[in-house]
């Protein structure tokens, strides 16, 4: 029988209403049965501050426990300012701490982002992939998902419109499944 693969999917937007969560419903309801995927809420996190490494807050603690058993990360994010939001720049560097003990190194990554506007989030897909570099996660590549006018993706039930984008994002999670099996400890 095909591994199963613990997939933890941290949505980049704190809203009710926000897209990319709606898109990483999608991505989830799209997956191979191999993949078996949950997100990781973010938005109870107090901000990083190196200060309280010695006594952590309780929600850094369960954060840093739900990457750690995960094996694999996937990102869905919306573009703030040209950046990645400071929720899941937080949520970052939340799990890169304290110095030498990082959740992340080594789990197979991959990064969406979505946005109204004409590029997609380009801008925070890519510094969100800088920071992957340096944490040792291996981003898949190719296929990118930078999806423009993502305002008009879903309609009211939260179900994607166009075949065309279910095709696309389907081919991307079967990437992203092959990605993890090759890249996997
Ligand atoms: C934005 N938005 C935005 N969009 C974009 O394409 N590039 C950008 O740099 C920014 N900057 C930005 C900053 C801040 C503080 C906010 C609140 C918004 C618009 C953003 O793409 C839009 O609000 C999306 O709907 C956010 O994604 P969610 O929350 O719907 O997933």
């Amino acid at each position: 029988m095909d591994k199963t693969f613990n997939v933890a999917v941290i949505v980049g937007s704190l809203r009710k209403d926000s897209i990319n969560r709606r898109l990483a419903l999608a991505l989830i309801d799209l997956a191979p049965t191999s993949l078996k995927l949950d997100i990781v809420e973010i938005g109870q996190m107090p901000i990083y501050n190196q200060d309280e490494d010695a006594s952590p807050p309780a929600a850094w603690a369960a954060f840093r426990e739900r990457i750690k058993s995960a094996d694999a990360v996937l990102f869905v994010t919306p573009e703030h300012n040209r950046s990645v939001p400071a929720a899941l720049k937080n949520a970052i560097d939340v799990g890169s701490r304290p110095y030498g003990a990082s959740v992340w190194s080594g789990k197979p990554g991959a990064v969406v982002s979505a946005s109204p506007g004409a590029i997609g989030g380009f801008g925070a897909n890519h510094h969100l992939r800088q920071s992957l570099v340096f944490l040792n996660v291996p981003a898949m590549a190719q296929p990118e998902v930078y999806l423009g006018a993502a305002d008009k993706l879903f309609d009211p039930n939260g179900k994607l419109v166009s075949d065309g984008t279910r095709k696309f994002l389907q081919g991307f999670m079967k990437s992203y499944t092959a990605w993890i099996s090759a890249n996997v400890r």
